[in-house]
């Protein structure tokens, strides 16, 4: 069994009078990433401020690791991880420094800084002062510290927002690394295709309730009800087909006759479903 490193039970948060999460149930266990897809506004910062000790709750149960997270202490952040837009890197110290202030705090060996500088891409600039680092390469080091001491539960709030695609791709296959080491991670994204590729499961976040859960598969078929196809013939020519008799001969008589170069389903992307779902797009 795997351990459950996060539970929320009916969470719900109540700013001045609005609700902004409406009783929110989820579980992340170890080697899994959980996404919280929504678009601005949806609850998915608050979320994460209140499982890690940040905000309070009004009303359910959360624990993290075991402990509510209402009292959360310095054992249960020493195993955990956060990236937020808070960056919190010192921009006068060298990149080498950053790393080192935080493995003396955490008691990590040194010898991990310049694996995880390797790791993250950063090698080159493990001299340089931090605040003369670009937007991405902030990003690489601000994970670098976030999972310098193998923390067995990281939130991610949105790491790869704004960010060139080519850090995005290498954050990707990072987050996929440390998930096969057995780290679980909480992340919040507006972007679809990152939580399609990434997420084992994703909960998609709308004014501050869920209003879908699963695989990012069972999802989009769950909304597949018009299933159609893509066919792309030897004539280069394109045609979308419907499952019905007439269109479903057509496509076997062009499959003995040779004519076809390419079948694709069309099943729903995770932004079509929340369309469906909430009538707005995600970004
Ligand atoms: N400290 C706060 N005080 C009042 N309202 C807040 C506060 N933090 C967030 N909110 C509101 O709660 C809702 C959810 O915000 P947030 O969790 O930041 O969304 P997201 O991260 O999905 O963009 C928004 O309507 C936001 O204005
Ligand atoms: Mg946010």
């Amino acid at each position: 069994m795997k351990e459950v490193l996060l539970k929320l039970n009916h969470i719900s948060k109540t700013f001045a009078g609005r609700q902004a999460l409406k009783d929110i149930n989820m579980m992340i266990h170890e080697g899994e990433i959980l996404g919280f897809l929504g678009p601005s506004g949806a609850g998915k910062t608050t979320t994460i401020k209140i499982v890690t000790g940040q905000l309070v709750q009004s009303s359910g149960e959360a624990t993290i690791l075991n402990s509510d997270t209402r009292k959360i202490n310095e054992e249960i952040y020493e195993k955990i991880g956060i990236v937020t837009d808070a960056s919190g890197i010192y921009e006068e110290f060298t990149v080498y420094d950053n790393l080192l202030l935080f493995a003396q705090l955490l008691k990590v060996e040194t010898l991990r800084i310049d694996e995880l500088l390797e790791r993250v891409g950063l090698k080159e600039q493990r001299n340089q002062m931090a605040g003369k680092l670009s937007k991405g390469q902030t990003q690489r080091l601000v994970l670098a510290r976030a999972v310098l001491h193998k923390p067995k539960l990281l939130f991610l709030d949105e790491p790869t927002s704004g960010l060139d695609p080519s850090t995005a791709l290498d954050i990707h296959k990072l987050l996929l690394e440390l998930k096969d080491d057995g780290m679980g991670i909480f992340l919040t994204t507006h972007n679809m295709e990152e939580a399609t590729k990434l997420c084992d499961h994703v909960a998609l976040l709308n004014d501050g309730n869920i209003v879908e859960f699963g695989t990012p598969k069972e999802i989009c078929l769950r909304y597949n009800s018009d299933k159609k196809y893509r066919v792309l013939l030897n004539s280069q020519e394109e045609v979308i087909l419907s499952q019905n008799p007439a269109q479903m001969a057509q496509l076997h008589e062009w499959l003995i006759t040779d004519e076809v170069e390419a079948v694709h389903s069309c099943e729903p992307t995770l932004e079509n479903v929340f369309l469906t779902v909430t009538g707005r797009e995600l970004q």
